[in-house]
Order: structure tokens, then sequence, then C-alpha cells
């Protein structure tokens, strides 16, 4: 048996599935059952994985800026450091990589990871182009028995999303019809930087440029707080997706998680005036999507940057709600923030006589630690995780889809089981990136 069959068998015999001979099983963490794990993107957002890595073996660290290393490695003393996640991933002996670097590298990194059999922990968002998003999802579903993912929208384990998925689900508002989400981040650039000064020693401006067209280095791009520095960069064309790779990944989650949607079956958009160097601040998209086995047609809609949907009634002001979702029923509404909802009945016959509370007993339970659900599964392949590589590449490819809608100006009709858009050609060539010669996406 091998290291990682090992610290598969022993999980599983820890949830009571299978018996092995006393001394074959260590604790829950026992130095056998601890995971090898790369962290890529070591500083930001990096900073936040660090204690719930620290039960695992952290065998390889890897940063474009090695000034982040010393402080990484008084954490993770046994660690590899590299600069060039490639040449990381090939270290022999990983069993998992948690993933934090700039969002334009995200589709690489996941692809690459899980064509080496590697669990994945992303920062969201999982991709920044449809096709990225279609090839990370159909790389692990095929592996998906054996490999745990999960992308870092950790809001998810706020009781409040399973609140709100019950009450849409049970129908406290009826039949639903439409579900609406909202950001209201606005930070505005002009275009790319211009080019000042050199990248510091010890900083691989290149390397973090990776796939992306080459442009100039900057200081500004790097000038943020540690886990805001991707603001700095983030509303980029060729780095980022702007709100939809921001805060629009915590938030359409909320909806996500409550309507069971897969891909769309159309998507249009407006906004502000197309510019070709920087996503949009204001925005809007439409999708619609296929009945499923508990409900109706629904239509999905995305806000950003001071578009908002209509309250249902003056008294209620969404745009007190910085990031919220609101679902329409036949019988009234539910709006939400991350860590609350209000249910309004709507209509002469919304008495509610239609809507049964769960008995405590029925309540969805507790998700936990989002880190840890992830650690756990890819420890015993069994338990599922709540952000998979699919629920969260379906989510990320209809947002980003939207801003196919909104380059093109079109209501574009969509075919998801191929990934193209039945009736727009143009459209079809903004679903993927072009990368620089020498960096492959699916390597
Ligand atoms: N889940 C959340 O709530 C949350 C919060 C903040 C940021 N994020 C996400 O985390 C990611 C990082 O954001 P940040 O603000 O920490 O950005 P950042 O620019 O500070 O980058 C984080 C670290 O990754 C390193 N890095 C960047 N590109 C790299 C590469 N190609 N290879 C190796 N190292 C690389 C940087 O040098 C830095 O140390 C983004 O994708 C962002 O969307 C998520």
């Amino acid at each position: 048996m091998n290291r990682r069959e090992f610290i598969k068998t022993a999980a599983v015999a820890g949830a009571g599935l299978l018996v092995l001979p006393s001394g074959a099983r260590g604790g829950e963490n026992a130095p056998s059952n601890k995971l090898n794990v790369a962290l890529i993107g070591v500083w930001g957002r990096g900073l936040a994985h660090y204690d719930s890595l620290s039960g695992e073996n952290v065998v390889a660290l890897c940063d474009v800026n090695e000034k982040r290393f010393p402080d990484a490695l008084k954490r993770f003393p046994n660690a590899k450091t590299y600069v060039d996640w490639r040449k990381c991933l090939d270290q022999k002996g990983l069993d998992a990589v948690v993933c934090c670097t700039a969002d334009h590298t995200h589709a690489f990194i996941a692809n690459w990871a899980v064509n080496r059999d590697l669990h994945v922990y992303m920062e969201k968002p999982l991709a920044i182009a449809v096709e990225e998003a279609r090839v990370v999802r159909a790389n692990w579903l095929k592996k998906k028995a054996r490999l745990a993912t999960q992308v870092g929208m950790q809001r998810h384990a706020m009781q409040n999303f399973n609140r709100v998925r019950e009450l849409v689900r049970d129908g406290a508002i009826g039949q639903l019809t439409a579900a609406y989400a909202w950001g209201d981040r606005q930070i505005r650039r002009p275009g790319y930087l211009p080019a000042e000064g050199q990248p510091p020693e010890g900083f691989h401006f290149d390397l973090w440029l990776g796939p992306s067209p080459a442009h100039p280095y900057n200081p500004g791009y790097f000038s943020g707080g540690a886990g805001m520095n991707c603001l700095s960069w983030n509303m980029y064309w060729d780095f980022g997706a702007g709100q939809i790779g921001d805060m629009g990944s915590h938030t359409m989650d909320l909806l996500w998680n409550a309507v069971d949607a897969g891909l769309p079956t159309s998507a249009e958009a407006k906004g502000e005036k197309f510019n070709p160097d920087v996503t949009p601040v204001e925005c809007e998209s439409h999708f619609d999507h296929p009945a499923n086995d508990w409900r109706g047609p629904i239509r999905v809609s995305w806000y950003q940057g001071g578009a908002m949907p209509a309250s249902p009634k003056p008294y209620v002001d969404l745009k007190r709600i910085d990031h919220g979702a609101m679902f329409k029923g036949t019988k009234g509404y539910v709006i939400a923030d991350f860590g609350s909802r209000i249910l309004l009945p709507f209509g002469d016959d919304s008495d509610l006589t239609y809507y049964k509370v769960r008995a405590k007993d029925a309540v969805l339970p507790p998700l936990g630690h989002f880190q840890k659900q992830w650690i756990d599964a890819c420890k015993n392949p069994s338990l599922k995780t709540a952000c998979d590589f699919e629920y969260s590449g379906n989510m990320i490819e209809q947002l980003l889809l939207g801003l196919v809608a909104y380059r093109v100006g079109k209501k574009l009709e969509y075919d998801g089981a191929t990934g193209r858009v039945t009736n727009c050609p143009e459209a079809n060539e903004f679903l993927s990136r072009k990368y620089r010669p020498g960096w492959t996406l699916n390597g």
C-alpha cells in the first residue's frame, strides 16, 4: 500500500467503515495520516490557510516573490521553496495543493494539479474564461471519486446559506421563478498601468504574468495589503474577471446554493461602455435556466457596481445590502445578505399555509469549517465538499458567459453540452483567452 492509499484507508477506518489491526491505524492526524501539501501563493490570502494547514505536512511553498519565503518557512520549516508553480507541482510525494495566486493562473494550476492526481483547494475564482472553467470541471469530473476539490468561497459555511436554501426549497415563497444577486463594489481604473521602475529583487514579474499577455511592470499592481492586493489587479481583463471573480463569487454562491442550477441556456448583459483593458464596474447579466426536478424554469440575474434589481416594495431598500441575493416566487420573496434573511410573503393568498417549517432534526446540518471539509475529503474520498469544481465551475462559467454577452451586446443562446454560443459566432471568440507562448492550460 503506498502512502496515499494508506491515508485514504486510515481515514475510512476513522469513519468506522473499516477496522484495521491495532497499530496499523494512527490517530486522526497521526503522521501517517497527514497530507503532503504544496501551498502556492504563500502571502496575502495564503496566510489565511496557515492555521488549517498546520496539522498537515506542508512540504512545498511556491511564490513568485522570494521575499515571502522567510516568514512562510518559519511556519512550515520543512518545505522546499519554488518560484515557478510548474516545477512545484512536480515535487515527488505531493498529495494536495492549496492555491492562492492571482486569478489568471487559477485554471492552469487547477488543471495541472488534477492532471497529476492532486487534491486541490483553489481560491476563487476557479477561472476567468468560459473555456477555462469547462476544462477544469471536465478534468476533475473524470477523477471526482478520488480527488477532493474546493473553491475558496468559505462564506458557504455560514449557517444562513442553509436557512436561505430551506426557505426557497421548501416553498416559503411558492414556486421559485427568479433569483438575483448583486454586489456594489466600485473600483474604477482607466487602463493598464504604465511602465514604472523595475521589479524588486527576488520578485519574478514574468512568472507573475505567467500565461497572460505581457504588460510592463508597475508597483501599483502590488500595492495592496495582505489579502487585499487582489483589488490592485483583478479588474484587468488579462489578470481577472473584475467583480465576478471578486465578491461576485461569494455573493452568487449565496444564490447558487439555493437554486440547484446547471448551465444556462441563454445569457444577456448590459453595462457601462466597453473598455478593452478593464472589466466593467457597472453591469448586469441575466441567464435562463431550465426546470429541474423541484422547480420550473428560472431566470438568474447578477448586478454589479451600482446596477441593482428592483425592490419588491419601496420600504425595502436593497441598496442597504452591499452584497446580497433575492429570490422571487409565486407567493413572495426571500431577501438575504450573507448572515441573515427576510421573508416577504406577497399577494392575497400568501398566508403561508402552504409552507411547513422544518422540524429541528430536519434542518440542513452545519457545514463546519470550510477548509477542513476539504482536508477531510482529501483523506476520505467518500466525503463531499460543498464547492467542488462542478458546483463552482458551473457557477463561474455562467457568470463569465455574462461577460461575453456584455462584450458582444447581444442575447446569446448557449449550448452547455458543447460550450458553444449557437446564435452569435463572434461571441465564441471570447469564450477563451489567448496565452503567451510556452504556457499550456491543460498541461
Ligand atoms: N476567499 C476569500 O475570501 C479571498 C479573499 C482575498 C483574496 N482571495 C483570492 O486569493 C487570491 C490571492 O489574492 P491576494 O489578495 O492574496 O493576492 P496577492 O497579489 O497578494 O497574491 C497572493 C500571493 O500569491 C503570490 N503569487 C501571485 N501569483 C503567483 C504565481 N503565479 N505563482 C506563485 N505565487 C504567486 C503573490 O506573490 C502573493 O504572495 C485571489 O485569487 C483572490 O481572489 C480570496
